[in-house]
């Protein structure tokens, strides 16, 4: 059955995607510019992406806070992020149709916006959410929440979407997930909960760190004749100190980024083919969400300059800052602290890692 449009097998193509609805929501019954349609149905077609993207990224991290993750599930997981890079690079794409606005044009129909802003679109604060990004790492405290809280007083429709959002909050999100999942990497071939499974993590981060400083060493000797000599090699310190402060925390190994480490580093093992697979996805897919940032700033600059957002941010400069946000940091922050391939620690129980075939 088709929402009262019909029987679903003699669904006509407008019914089936109840176009006689949404054809009537781009400011029908005002007398609207082709500048304002246009700016309307952009927004309305991010918005759409912005539902697809919330059901892809629940049903990763569906996958993902499994107890047991079975390994024939993976393969899925990347597909729902695949798909989500995919829908951000097209929505990056898309805001040059919004370049064809003029200043001018803009200005035109901009008053009508009153304070109404992307600034107060709920599907993105979902998933943001819904993604890991906290609160302390929001551009100057910005609270969503708060910012939903006052709206609510506005209609039930706002208090649903309040109540949306903090159930959001009270989940677990996908980054967490992840790193649930990524700390129960086999290292080593000793997987956690194993008899000398502290051993062995602790020797391979040891075993890693050391290698590191080989790598720096090693850097340093090609820069002998460099007048900063003295600069770049406290620099290296520094970065020697803060790898070991990303492994042991206050001392105390963190086997999610240890596992981490490992799938990094020997990401040529057959066994780690779908682990590296998913992280280099949700790589992708920030690295997408952050240059669909970007471009949102630039066209905001060509359109409005520098001027103050309708919904009161500072505008572009914000907006800037927040293409800076990295959520799934322990991902980012790994690339750093790689060591080549020769450097790295001698692998033990390479066969755990090789395929197995039933015969
Ligand atoms: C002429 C076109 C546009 C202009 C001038 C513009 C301008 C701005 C500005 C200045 C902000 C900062 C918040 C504020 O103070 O208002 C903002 C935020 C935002 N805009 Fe746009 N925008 C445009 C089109 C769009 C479109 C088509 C979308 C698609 C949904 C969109 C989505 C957003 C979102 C989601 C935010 C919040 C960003 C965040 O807080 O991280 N904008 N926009």
């Amino acid at each position: 059955m088709g929402d009262g449009n019909g029987d679903s097998n003699s669904w006509t193509y407008g019914e089936y995607l109840r176009l006689y609805d949404l054809l009537k929501l781009q400011g029908e019954g005002r007398e609207i510019s082709s500048d304002e349609m246009h700016f309307i149905i952009v927004h309305q077609t991010f918005e759409l992406w912005f539902k697809q993207i919330i059901r892809e990224l629940s049903e990763a991290r569906g996958i993902l806070s499994l107890n047991v993750v079975p390994e024939d599930k993976i393969p899925t997981a990347v597909d729902h992020l695949s798909r989500t890079t995919e829908i951000f690079r097209l929505m990056a794409d898309q805001w040059t149709v919004l370049e064809t606005l003029t200043p001018q044009g803009f200005l035109n129909f901009r008053d009508d916006l009153g304070t109404a802003s992307g600034f107060e679109s709920f599907q993105m604060r979902e998933f943001e959410i819904l993604l890991g990004l906290k609160a302390q790492d929001r551009v100057g405290s910005m609270d969503p929440i708060g910012t939903f809280r006052k709206l609510s007083k506005r209609s039930p429709e706002d208090v649903e979407i309040l109540s949306r959002l903090e159930k959001r909050l009270s989940e677990k999100s996908l980054y967490n997930a992840l790193m649930e999942w990524i700390e129960r990497t086999p290292i080593m071939g000793s997987s956690i909960g194993d008899e000398g499974d502290e051993k062995f993590v602790s020797d391979f981060i040891r075993n890693h760190l050391e290698a590191y400083k080989m790598m720096n060493n090693e850097s340093m000797k090609r820069l002998e004749s460099n007048t900063s000599r003295d600069e770049i090699a406290k620099r290296f310190r520094v970065a020697e100190q803060s790898a070991e402060s990303f492994l042991l925390p206050d001392g105390k190994i963190d086997r999610a980024r240890a596992g981490l480490l490992f799938i990094e580093s020997y990401r040529e093992l057959p066994l780690l083919t779908w682990p590296r697979k998913l992280i280099d996805a949700f790589v992708e897919l920030e690295e997408s969400m952050a240059k669909w940032r970007h471009d949102h700033a630039r066209m905001v600059e060509r359109i409005i300059g520098r001027r103050t957002g309708t919904g009161g941010t500072s505008g572009v400069d914000y907006l800037d800052s927040t293409s800076r946000y990295r959520i799934f940091r322990d991902l980012w922050e790994v690339r750093t602290i790689l060591v080549k391939p020769d450097l790295r620690p001698i692998l033990k129980n390479a066969e755990f890692y090789s395929y197995s075939v039933d015969l």
